[in-house]
């Protein structure tokens, strides 16, 4: 992506990790794995071309970015919010939504290169065969921020330093485990909770497409994760498992500050502490974060790492009444999404799409009809 559209300065030659990995041949190429390789399989069967399922064509309102109402940038509400005039807030809006695309694009990267370490790294061969079909789909997912970011909404923000530190502690580790720990139940963890969000609540088609097919790929990386982990986990000692433990609450408060945008009210010339301030002590926004770990929390619970530092933090975090929510009834939810904006893409329905944030099929139609009814009401 060319510097000019970065809101910010950013390095020029980009970032190295330092780092060595342990890589891992496995002659033994009969001993997959039953859920593995189905996985695989799917993974195989479900590759997509961002250029021809994605309509490209869709305009971007640049005055209304994300299609979301005023309540989602997170300044709203505050005093400072409001002493802005319209064209002030659009700004904002669209300051706020290349930021949060941006650490999309960048979150996928480090997918990417994390899936790319696993392939080498991960001892299993049904590991490394579903892995290499991860590593294709972050290279999409990169292409298709990159590509939002750039052709539409013509501003891009530098990596979080939050984010930031998260990869490095991810990467630096030379154990296959704490990649997939770090990438697959953390980062991608929290990527699906805030993708769905935007899939299901903005009314602009474009956005909603890219976020739900990028989704329907990231259920897969996540179900993969929780496998090979929960297989791993089973067999460690105490000791290492606290290790883990430790990683996962430290990753947990890195990911929830994250979304605080501190670069964004800097770049804008706001008084960042008053932003902070505001944004942490917003009840609804306090919601909001809460929810980025509604992925995170059944997960951690299911792959073994729930002792008492990882329970205490979830507690001050507020998140624990997600601990027994079912992943496969969110995969699945993910799944049916994705292909019902398809049937609907394919159709050039784009005014339904607006609607379209409901479950099954049938509500997606009651929905989308009620949506409807209501804008000819109005107008
Ligand atoms: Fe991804
Ligand atoms: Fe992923």
């Amino acid at each position: 992506m060319s510097q000019r559209i970065y809101a910010m300065p950013t390095d020029i030659t980009g970032w190295t990790v330092p780092g060595v990995a342990n890589v891992q041949f496995n002659w033994e190429y009969d001993n997959g794995r039953d859920k593995l390789l189905s996985l695989y399989e799917k993974g195989k069967n479900k590759q997509w071309n961002t250029n021809e399922r994605i309509d490209w064509s869709i305009e971007i309102d640049l005055e209304d970015t994300a299609g979301m109402p005023d309540e989602y940038v997170p300044l709203f509400g505050s005093p400072l919010w409001d002493r802005l005039d319209r064209a002030e807030k659009n700004r904002v809006r669209h300051h706020y939504g290349a930021w949060l695309n941006s650490q999309f694009l960048h979150g996928e990267q480090g997918a990417l290169i994390c899936a790319a370490r696993i392939v080498e790294t991960v001892p299993d061969i049904d590991a490394k065969w579903y892995g290499a079909t991860q590593v294709m789909d972050e290279a999409r997912h990169v292409e298709t921020y990159a590509r939002y970011l750039h052709t539409k909404l013509e501003l891009a923000y530098p990596i979080n330093p939050h984010l930031k530190e998260l990869l490095n502690n991810t990467l630096t580790d030379s154990r296959w485990d704490m990649t997939y720990l770090g990438m697959q139940i953390m980062i991608e963890g929290v990527a699906l909770a805030a993708f769905s969000m935007i899939r299901d609540f903005t009314g602009e088609p474009l956005s909603k497409a890219i976020n739900a097919y990028v989704m329907q790929d990231e259920a897969r990386h996540v179900a993969f994760g929780l496998l090979a982990l929960k297989d791993a986990y089973a067999d460690m000692t105490q000791a290492e498992k606290t290790e883990r433990e430790e990683f996962v609450v430290e990753a947990s408060y890195l990911l929830r500050d994250r979304f605080l945008a501190r670069e964004v009210w800097e770049n804008l010339g706001f008084d960042a502490d008053e932003c902070v301030g505001y944004v942490n002590n917003h009840q609804m926004l306090g919601e909001f974060r809460k929810a980025l770990f509604s992925r995170v929390v059944p997960n951690v619970k299911k792959i073994g790492l729930w002792g008492p530092k990882v329970q205490e933090a979830f507690v001050d975090m507020g998140v624990m009444q997600f601990q027994d929510m079912d992943p496969d009834e969110s995969f699945a939810r993910d799944e049916s999404i994705a292909e019902e904006l398809d049937r609907l893409m394919e159709q050039g329905r784009h005014r339904e799409i607006r609607y379209m944030w409901e479950t099954d099929a049938e509500q997606v139609a009651e929905t989308i009809a009620v949506g409807i009814a209501a804008e000819e009401a109005g107008e």
